[in-house]
């Protein structure tokens, strides 16, 4: 067993061989890069409201805005679309809605990865409606496989293999989501 193998197997007690898509480091890396970016493009008087779509982004958002190094205020979507399956239902439940007002204000939705792209698709015409100044989308990772993607994210951590990845907050059947580096899951 080598030390990823090792790694993995202490984390999900599984003999299983995975292959590590993303270590930690690869990804704190890219998240601090992508927070900088993000703080240099709004002016610093703009009001900068960062919408974690749960449960998937939790890591990826406590780690990105710890890296945004300028005002802003987080609040929360869930919504599911997956249940216990690998692939997406095409029906996204909206769990919970944000309290948080957006008319004027900038929005950043947060997700950990863009797949079949009906997530963003069912959720992103609801928040534009709500007259925000401007909306952008901030995905850790991005399959580049959604077929009409309406709505293309602005900031992309990596471009992801089209494998089923966990861990760093995405799951299978809710396990995995607290891997702190992201694995290729075989289904
Ligand atoms: C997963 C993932 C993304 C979405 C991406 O969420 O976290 O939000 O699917 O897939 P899509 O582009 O095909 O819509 P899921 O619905 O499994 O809920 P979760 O965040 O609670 O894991």
């Amino acid at each position: 067993m080598n030390a990823a193998e090792r790694e993995f197997t202490a984390y999900t007690g599984s003999e299983a061989l995975e292959h590590i898509v993303y270590s930690a480091s690869e990804i704190a890396d890219r998240v601090a890069r992508m927070g900088a970016d993000i703080a240099a493009a709004y002016p610093r008087d703009a009001d900068v409201l960062l919408l974690g779509l749960l449960k998937g982004s939790f890591v990826f958002l406590g780690d990105l805005v710890r890296q945004i190094r300028r005002p802003l205020q987080v609040d929360f979507l869930v919504a599911s679309s997956y249940g216990k399956g690998t692939k997406s239902s095409g029906i996204v439940e909206l769990l919970y809605d944000p309290r948080a007002p957006m008319a004027g204000r900038h929005i950043i939705i947060v997700e950990d990865i863009v797949d079949s792209g009906t997530t963003l698709n069912q959720l992103c015409g609801g928040i534009a409606a709500r007259d925000p100044a401007s909306l952008e989308i901030c995905a850790l990772l991005h399959k580049r496989i959604a077929p009409d993607l309406e709505w293309e994210p602005r900031w992309v951590g990596f471009d992801a293999p089209n494998e089923f990845l966990v861990g760093y907050g995405l799951d299978q059947a809710e396990d995995f989501r607290h891997l702190p580096f992201i694995a290729s899951l075989r289904t």
